[in-house]
């Protein structure tokens, strides 16, 4: 257990991105109330992602987390989850064939409500007023009473996470998740795109494994394997009160758990070793995310994993680099030196959306030129030095969205305004998500990358 902890002893502590909640009674009550509503995961899940993830960072495995930016309330329809879930398995087969490993999947769902922001205020014109924080803190609306965070939203969005998380075990678990389907859509996929002949060799090759499968009797109906799969969630814990009060002590191990989602992760605003957000997550037992953008040091990096995962237990922490394309040449080659030099066990995932954001036509967008440069770069990166590039953490819905531009069927500039629908930052949409996952399987399988293209900083 961690040494002079507790589930609220990051209260003590300096703190960034905090609502100001007008009624602190109502906001306690609030609180009090989550205390006793049930836990939305259990312990033993989160370990079991734990280990999952152990063995991604042994390099025996890949991660694939994805989803919103931020849920809204607005978008609860399980048309939303269902899409976007067909669209991650598809992501997810296509990546497991190439890296030829077990992929663990994370959806940043059930519970990616709460939102750093890098104002405290939106000024619209000359009216100012305080930022959105995403649903589960006050309202997207420009108007001042939209604006007032309300502790209600913390109880609407436990209950949105809690019916999300139901329809996704239900699919995960019930038959939906079924390799014949996620095979059969992965093939509609390929026969759309306007790169049909790119990925057609891929799909081919996936299509003859899983012939050989069935012939010699390997098939859906007969192992429970092929039929459901393991589906983790996981979340930004930005909120603290809320995380509080849905940590629980597990009853076989006495150890604390958030039980808000199966892993959480730090935020790149968030992530100062003596402030708030670490204190929290250094004392809970799931597997946790931390946020590595251009202003963190390698001294800075070594001193959080001493804080976050002093036992070194593989599968703990998930290092999540967001550098942008350009920089991650800059930045991640001393990280992964340090981390090498001092021999900590770390999963090495590549965000490749939050360092390539920017402006056009008025719209937040990232240019999937940009984002797959970011993750080549990232993979060659760790092939230089000898370390496993295990996994990737987008922003990206099941639907068909226009606010990243570019990719096979490409969104433009002047496509912007048709279907932007994001509450927060721009989304890769279902073709492009898919689109990404056989690119980078393509770098899996180690064919693609041109051994120039980067410069690797000695
Ligand atoms: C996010 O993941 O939505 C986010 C805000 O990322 P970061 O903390 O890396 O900026
Ligand atoms: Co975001």
């Amino acid at each position: 257990m961690a040494k002079n902890w507790t589930p609220s002893s990051w209260r003590d502590l300096p703190i960034q991105q905090v609502p100001d909640y007008p009624d602190a009674d109502a906001l306690a009550t609030t609180e009090a109330r989550l205390k006793k509503f049930p836990p939305l995961v259990f312990a033993g899940e989160a370990r079991r992602l734990t280990t999952a993830l152990g063995r991604v960072a042994d390099g025996q495995g890949f991660l694939l987390q994805g989803g919103d930016c931020a849920e809204s309330f607005a978008e609860h329809e399980a048309d939303n989850i269902r899409d976007f879930f067909r669209v991650f398995l598809q992501m997810a087969v296509v990546l497991t064939y190439g890296a030829q490993q077990p992929v663990v999947k994370v959806g940043r769902i059930a519970g990616q409500f709460a939102k750093p922001r890098s104002s405290n205020i939106e000024k619209q014109g000359d009216v100012e007023l305080p930022s959105y924080r995403g649903d589960i803190i006050n309202g997207i609306d420009f108007d001042e009473k939209s604006r007032i965070p309300d502790p209600e939203r913390q109880i609407m969005a436990y209950r949105q996470s809690a019916a999300t998380l139901n329809l996704l075990r239900a699919f995960a678990q019930g038959g939906y998740a079924n390799l014949d389907n996620v095979h059969r859509w992965m093939l509609g996929f390929v026969k759309d795109s306007p790169q049909a002949e790119r990925y057609q060799m891929l799909a081919d090759r996936i299509s003859e494994t899983m012939d050989f499968m069935k012939a010699i009797g390997i098939t859906p109906e007969a192992n429970p394997s092929l039929r459901e799969t393991d589906f983790f969630t996981s979340h930004e814990a930005l909120l603290l009160g809320y995380e509080e009060a849905l940590t629980r002590t597990d009853s076989t191990t006495g150890e604390y758990y958030a039980t808000s989602g199966h892993m959480i992760w730090i935020g790149d605003r968030t992530r100062q070793a003596d402030h708030a957000h670490v204190e929290y997550c250094r004392g809970i037992k799931n597997p946790i995310g931390l946020k590595c953008g251009p202003s963190l040091e390698p001294d800075d990096l070594l001193n959080l994993i001493d804080i976050l995962n002093p036992a070194n237990e593989s599968g703990r922490l998930t290092l999540i680099a967001r550098f942008g394309h350009e920089k991650v040449g800059d930045h991640l080659p001393k990280l992964i030196r340090a981390v090498e030099r001092e021999g900590k066990k770390v999963v090495w995932s590549c965000d490749p959306m939050h360092g390539n954001t920017i402006s056009l036509n008025g719209y937040k967008t990232r240019p999937f030129e940009r984002v797959l440069s970011e993750v080549e770069n990232f993979f060659h990166i760790h092939r230089a030095e000898g370390t496993h590039p295990g996994g990737i953490h987008v922003e990206m819905t099941g639907k068909d969205v226009t606010e990243c531009t570019g990719g096979a069927r490409a969104v433009s500039a002047e496509n912007l305004s048709d279907r932007y629908h994001t509450h927060c930052d721009p989304r890769l949409n279902a073709t492009q998500a898919v689109e990404l996952a056989f690119l980078v399987a393509e770098l899996l399988k180690g064919g693609r990358v041109n051994e120039n293209k980067v410069a690797v900083n000695a």
